[in-house]
């Protein structure tokens, strides 16, 4: 390939690049919501996970969604001593108060043994979704 060649493999790559970039939150959002798998992980903070959620029709997430992008990254290793899915014993320890009390301390938060976070920093998560993830737990923690 000659000089000029060259040059021209790199303007236009440098404008294949430009024009991804230059893509407006809209058309990045579009974008993220038809490559978006059913059970999309939102990231905190993340603004074009609303984006997707409306695109999906707004609907409250399951247990296992909530479960999937919020709780698992503590609750699938144990992390910090945190009751492990499929854990029967430890579950069974903690539902022993009743549920009311276990659904509390997944909404507000507590200190006991490690730091479970408020919501397990989903805050973007209503109440009723962070009680179908307990749910989704203890259902397969039995
Ligand atoms: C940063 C790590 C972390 C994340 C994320 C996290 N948890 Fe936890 N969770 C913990 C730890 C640690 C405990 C144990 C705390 C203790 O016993 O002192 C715990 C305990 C719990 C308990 C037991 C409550 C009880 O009464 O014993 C429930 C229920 C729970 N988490 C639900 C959730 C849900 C639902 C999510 C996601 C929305 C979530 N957690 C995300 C760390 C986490």
């Amino acid at each position: 390939m000659n000089q000029m060649g060259k040059m021209l493999v790199v303007v236009v790559a440098l404008l294949a690049g430009v024009s991804a970039w230059a893509m407006t939150d809209k058309q990045r959002a579009e974008v993220e919501s038809r490559i978006a798998p059913a059970g999309q992980v939102c990231l905190q903070g993340d603004s074009s996970c609303g984006a997707i959620v409306a695109a999906a029709g707004g609907a409250a997430k399951s247990g296992e969604e909530v479960y999937t992008s919020s709780c698992q990254g503590c609750h699938a290793v144990g992390a910090g001593g945190a009751p492990k899915l499929g854990d029967v014993a430890d579950w069974a320890a903690r539902t022993e108060k009743g549920l009311d009390a276990v659904y509390a301390n997944a909404i507000n938060g507590f200190n006991n043994i490690g730091m479970m976070p408020a919501k397990g920093l989903c805050m973007s998560c209503s109440d009723d979704e962070v009680i179908a993830a307990v749910d989704y737990m203890i259902e397969n923690s039995k």
